[in-house]
């Protein structure tokens, strides 16, 4: 498959995947959105082998700076709902995936960049990052899932304030909070997410699947996350990665786990 403003960079079982619009902060336009949503709705279900997937923006100014902005003058009536709605169900590929995904930020990830990084399954950040949501500046509100994911990852009234204020959080305070999972220096974020992705493709591939199910499942409204685990961990009891994993630990030795 072709991607108009991605790079997709293979590296073993692992894949970055760089959004490639520097020059407008690599700014989420239509485009992009199509991208996003054929890599990891499309392109990623299809690739057995992969065991995870780095997303984030070429250059260091900017993980994303938000939607693309140029893009709002064309919207007519109908449109905003429907860019949500859109956008929303992109992420929701992203959060859904069976393989982890991992937001490296370097500088910006505001508005739908800070949305993106939200819909992934961790994020690392690098010291000069910066977090907001600044839709109010504009008129407007988060709309590809921000008010929701953001109260998940930091609760209601620091979220409350930021989406009001339209204020940035730095790395420091984003991982204080818990919106990151780690903040290193700059230069060092990708190391970190490999290390990361690296530690997690020695564990079944199929039990981190059914991780990121039931763990989704708990901020779904529609859903019993309890019943989900209990249906999750039925499915790994039943796999040929359970045996081996058992196996593995009774035999004192490193479990070779194929996902299936
Ligand atoms: N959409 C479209 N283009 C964007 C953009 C966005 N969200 N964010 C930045 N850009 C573009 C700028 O228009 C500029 O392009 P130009 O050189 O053709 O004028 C380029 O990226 C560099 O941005 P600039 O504003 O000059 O950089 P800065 O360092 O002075 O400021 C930001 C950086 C991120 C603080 C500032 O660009 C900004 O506030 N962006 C919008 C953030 C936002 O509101 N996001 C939510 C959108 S709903």
């Amino acid at each position: 498959m072709s991607y108009q403003n991605l790079i997709l960079t293979e590296e073993g079982p692992f894949i970055t995947v760089t959004i490639n619009r520097e020059k407008a902060l690599n700014a989420l336009n239509q485009q992009t959105m199509s991208d996003l949503a054929q890599f990891f709705g499309e392109d990623l279900p299809h690739r057995e082998n992969v065991r995870g997937v780095i997303l984030h923006g070429a250059g260091d100014r900017a993980f994303v700076a938000g939607a693309d902005i140029k893009e709002f003058t064309s919207l007519t009536d109908d449109d905003g709902a429907n860019m949500a709605r859109r956008g929303q169900a992109v992420f929701f590929l992203i959060e859904r995936s069976k393989v982890p995904v991992v937001a490296v930020i370097q500088g910006f990830a505001l508005g739908g960049g800070c949305e993106l990084a939200m819909a992934c399954h961790m994020r690392i950040a690098g010291e000069k990052a910066r977090f907001g949501q600044p839709e109010v500046n504009l008129g407007i509100i988060p709309g590809y899932g921000g008010t929701q994911r953001l109260i998940q990852y930091i609760g209601k009234s620091k979220a409350t304030e930021l989406m009001m204020t339209g204020d940035m959080l730095n790395a420091e305070e984003a991982y204080r909070l818990g919106l990151v999972n780690h903040v290193v220096p700059q230069g060092e974020e990708m190391a970190k997410a490999k290390e990361l992705l690296e530690k997690i493709a020695t564990k079944g591939p199929k039990a981190i699947g059914k991780v990121i199910e039931s763990i989704n499942a708990y901020y779904q409204y529609d859903q019993d996350g309890f019943a989900k685990e209990v249906d999750c961990f039925g499915e790994v009891t039943l796999s040929e990665d359970f045996k081996e994993g058992a196996q593995a630990f009774i035999e004192k030795r490193p479990a070779n786990f194929t996902g299936k």
